[in-house]
């Protein structure tokens, strides 16, 4: 039977995707027409253009047409500035809540007040072009194909790469001063990408670096995180220690090529992390690790063994080695990205097998 009560305890169960909360919940849910078999009803979003405005539209209409709705017409609305101003109260309130108790979780470490209760993993090189980010956003997508929730926050202020790796064409929806972060294969994230216009260079200096940092975990809607990820900034200058500073229970993942130089150099970034910010090393990820031919046969172009020498050095395990080789997306899928590998590539594989190993490492 179609009434206003069944439409909207149908509605109920339907989600604004970037909050995760019900619409009824979010009072987004008005002006309810019933005339015979057509419904018509307005959707009340938190911002005009809302980017995911399409999604909910969908899952209105497939809620209404369940309960036997021949037309559905939806028509969309923006909140006025107290409506949303409210909502964003009650956001910022329900992160406060979220962000006092104690974990719950099995493997979370302890919790900093104020700041997401997650299981926070850096990753760290000793310099830039090593693939840090390219392991960062693949490690975040394979824990997410692995059910878990995951976010990255984009901490390589100066060179920060991974909206542009993950195909994001999006920028965050931000209620009143709330930051929602944007959600591509599954994994939220917050890049100062989306902040700096046109790919201008960012000239801001220390201490509003650093505020940056403090807002993206302080400010943004992470909502229930099973893990969060930092893409840190090469090498081991102010940021770097500032990002481990503000996260005491990070833990860490260094990554270096099979270059003795490059591991060298990233020895040095671990050997931070231990002595000044007594953060965990996970362990080594050792990328571009070899070159696989024609004839099948690897050639290890940047040399062999820097992975393994760092990681002994470090004490810790070498966690995998990635060869060398793109995705091989293509440009015309919808869920392309230059560099995400999915589960069926052979390097995809090997990240599966890396999240499978961090996810033990963490929660035994
Ligand atoms: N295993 C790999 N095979 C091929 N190209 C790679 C691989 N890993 C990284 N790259 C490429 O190398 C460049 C540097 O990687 P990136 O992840 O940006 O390094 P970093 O974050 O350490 O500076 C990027 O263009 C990236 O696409
Ligand atoms: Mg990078």
């Amino acid at each position: 039977m179609l009434t206003t009560e069944s439409i909207m305890e149908a509605l109920r169960e339907v989600k604004d995707p970037e909050l995760n909360k019900s619409l009824v919940s979010l009072n987004m849910i008005r002006n309810i027409q019933i005339q015979g078999n057509d419904v018509s009803l307005d959707v009340i979003l938190t911002i005009r253009g809302c980017p995911l405005k399409i999604k909910i539209q969908e899952d209105v209409e497939n809620a209404i047409r369940q309960l036997g709705a021949e037309r559905v017409t939806v028509t969309f609305g923006a909140m006025t500035d107290e409506e949303r101003a409210a909502l964003s109260a009650s956001l910022r309130a329900e992160q406060h809540a979220s962000r006092e108790k104690a974990p719950t979780q099995s493997g979370k470490a302890p919790s900093t007040p104020g700041i997401p209760q997650t299981n926070y993993i850096a990753i760290a090189s000793g310099k830039g072009g090593v693939g840090k980010s390219t392991v960062t956003v693949n490690l975040a997508v394979a824990l997410a194909r692995a059910g878990k929730k995951v976010g990255i926050i984009d901490a390589d202020i100066y060179g920060f790469s991974v909206p542009d790796m993950m195909g994001i064409e999006q920028r965050p929806t931000v209620i009143d001063e709330v930051i929602l972060p944007v959600e591509r294969y599954g994994v939220k994230v917050i890049s100062m990408g989306f902040f700096v216009e046109d790919n201008a260079p960012v000239v801001w200096r220390g201490p509003i670096l650093g505020k940056m940092l403090r807002n993206f975990l302080h400010e943004v809607h992470w909502g229930e995180l099973d893990y969060l990820l930092l893409d840190l900034p090469p090498g081991t200058g102010d940021i770097a220690l500032d990002v481990h500073q503000m996260i005491p229970q990070s833990k860490e993942i260094i990554v270096t090529t099979p270059h003795a130089t490059a591991a060298f150099v990233a020895a040095r970034a671990g050997a931070m992390a231990l002595s000044t910010t007594k953060h965990e090393i996970l362990g080594v990820v050792e990328n571009m690790s070899w070159y696989t031919d024609r004839n099948g046969d690897k050639e290890y172009v940047f040399g062999r063994g820097g992975g393994e020498k760092l990681a002994e050095s470090l004490n810790v395990e070498l966690l995998c080695q990635i060869p060398l080789g793109a995705p091989g997306n293509v440009l015309e899928d919808p869920e392309y990205s230059p560099s995400v590998y999915s589960t069926n590539h052979p390097t995809g594989k090997l990240y599966d097998e890396l999240a499978r190993k961090v996810t033990q490492a963490i929660t035994t």
